[in-house]
Parts: C-alpha cells; sequence; structure tokens
C-alpha cells in the first residue's frame, strides 16, 4: 500500500469532505456514520455500476478557500454490493488512486468483498489493495465467518486506528474467539469462493432466459446476482414472498429490485433448485 505519512496526511478531520460512489455502503448503510462520528461530510457521485472513472472525480476536488470544505478522501468500494457485485476494472482504480495521491487526497478501499474480486480475476489481494492507503476487509461474508472485519493501512494509520475504534465503542477484549474463525476463513474459504461465482451463474442464467426478470447489471462477475422483476408481472416483495415458501430466501431492494447471493452455505443443487422454481414461474 502506499503511504499517506510520507505525503503529510493520514486520515480526515472534521469539516473535511470525502468523495464516494452514490450507492456504496458507507455512505448509506452506516447510519450516517462518517457524518455522525467523523464530523466528514460526503459527496456522492453516480457511478457505473458502482465505478467512478477520472473523467467523473478530476474536477470534484473542492479550491483551497477558507469558505469550501476541504475535499481530503476518496473511498471506493470492490466488489461494489449495489454496482451488482461488479469487480472494480484494476487500471481505473490504479488510475484514480494516482491522481487523488498526486492532489493531496487519502485514498480508502471499503474491500469488504474484496476476496471475491481477487477470485473472480486472479488478481492478487495486494495488488487490488496497492494503490490505496487503507483498505477493509470482511470475514463474515462469502468467507463464512460469523463476523469481524480487518483494516489494513500503515503502522502510525493502524496505531490511530486503534485508538479511534476505543473511541467510537468499538473495542473488544475478546477478539481472539473472532480472530479464529477469520483465519479458519482464510484457510478454508478463500479459494473455495469460485463455487459461488459458479452458482451464481446457474442463477443469473435462468433470471435472464425469464421474461419478466432482467439483471441489472446484465451480467454477474461474482457471487450476487441483482435483478429486476417486470412490475405488471408481481412485485419483487410477492416474488421474495414465493421463493421464500419453497424456502429460497431473497433480499429485497426496492419496489421492484431484488437480490440473490450465494455463498458457503448454498449449494450447487440449491442454486439449480432456485433456477428450476424461476423458470417454471408462470410469465
Ligand atoms: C461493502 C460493505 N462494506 C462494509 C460492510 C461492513 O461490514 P462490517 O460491519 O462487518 O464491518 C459491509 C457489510 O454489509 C459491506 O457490504
Amino acid at each position: 500500500m502506499t503511504r499517506a505519512a510520507d505525503r503529510g496526511a493520514t486520515d480526515t478531520m472534521p469539516g473535511d469532505e470525502m468523495l464516494c460512489e452514490s450507492t456504496c455502503h458507507i455512505y448509506v448503510w452506516e447510519a450516517g456514520g462518517p457524518a455522525a462520528l467523523s464530523g466528514v461530510t460526503a459527496r456522492t457521485i453516480p457511478g457505473d455500476y458502482g465505478v467512478l472513472t477520472l473523467e467523473q472525480l478530476h474536477d470534484k476536488i473542492r479550491p483551497g478557500n477558507d469558505h469550501y470544505v476541504r475535499t481530503r478522501l476518496l473511498c471506493l468500494e470492490n466488489t461494489h454490493n449495489r454496482g451488482g457485485g461488479r469487480v472494480y476494472p484494476l487500471p481505473i482504480i490504479q488510475e484514480v488512486c494516482q491522481w487523488a495521491h498526486q492532489n493531496g487526497l487519502v485514498t480508502h478501499l471499503d474491500g469488504a468483498r474484496l476476496w471475491n474480486a481477487a477470485i473472480a480475476t486472479g488478481i492478487p489481494l495486494k495488488e487490488w489493495a496497492a494503490p490505496f492507503d487503507s483498505v477493509s476487509v470482511c470475514f463474515s461474508k462469502g468467507m463464512g465467518a460469523p463476523v469481524g472485519s480487518a483494516l489494513a493501512g500503515s503502522k502510525e494509520f493502524i496505531a490511530k486506528a486503534k485508538r479511534i475504534r476505543k473511541l467510537f465503542g468499538g473495542g473488544m477484549r475478546q477478539g481472539g474467539v473472532i480472530a479464529a474463525a477469520a483465519l479458519y476463513a482464510l484457510d478454508h474459504h478463500f479459494e473455495r469462493l469460485a463455487e459461488d461465482h459458479a452458482n451464481a451463474q446457474i442463477i443469473a442464467h435462468a433470471v435472464k432466459g425469464h421474461k419478466a426478470l432482467r439483471l441489472d447489471p446484465g451480467y454477474v462477475d461474482t457471487n450476487l446476482v441483482w435483478f429486476e422483476v417486470d412490475p405488471t408481472f408481481m412485485s419483487a416483495k410477492d416474488l421474495a414472498g414465493i421463493m421464500r415458501e419453497h424456502g429460497v430466501l431473497l433480499h429485497v431492494a426496492g419496489p421492484t429490485t431484488l437480490r440473490a447471493c450465494t455463498h458457503l452455505d448454498v449449494s450447487k443443487a440449491q442454486c439449480e433448485k432456485v433456477a428450476d422454481i424461476l423458470n417454471r414461474l408462470d410469465r
């Protein structure tokens, strides 16, 4: 990873601004944490299924003037959940982070699903992490641990982060129990993410083949299958209800939007069953 400290900065201050994609997890699903806990405002930019390019970012740093909020941090998410589990193309990440650093920004990667990007592309985790000042990963998604995330960064950054974690109320004396499950996941559940990706394709194929369903995005990179249901057919809620009766749980993300997620506890046979149920739904 790059060293923000070498560029004279490691983190944000209250009154700073972060740049992030409009549908990213840290902005949408963390209860306003950046504003409430760090005093950081978010400038959200709509991406292409979660992906922001240099063209969209290059004019988003505010001028150095006391009237403006200070643009300080760029946060990206890979894979991007709301972007359909999309893998962020590495050359775009490299270009955007280089630009950010040249312009005095700190960069963070929300890599909760970075494992999936590494397995889907064959590009090692350290290459995905290298362009950033800090990276967070999560062990409780595809990796299958019951709980736990980890933060990586420079020694100075982590020392500061440990203190702030305590201050935020996230300190834990019994972390070893959680770490043991995460270590197990690293040894046993990383390579097998390829199975989740293959299983997601089974569901994606069935969605594609149904007249009232539409993949959105129109491809599946990893283990998330985001799709739309034609409201003249039924609502997302009703479809999820029918699937639940068959023992299949889908996430209802909007009136017409659903997400299926394949993971450690979902077998190929179960995904074939999902495809079969979808194929047989009256059109
Ligand atoms: C993209 C993304 N980032 C971060 C998180 C937060 O994970 P945790 O609460 O385990 O740190 C999640 C959890 O849903 C996520 O989906």
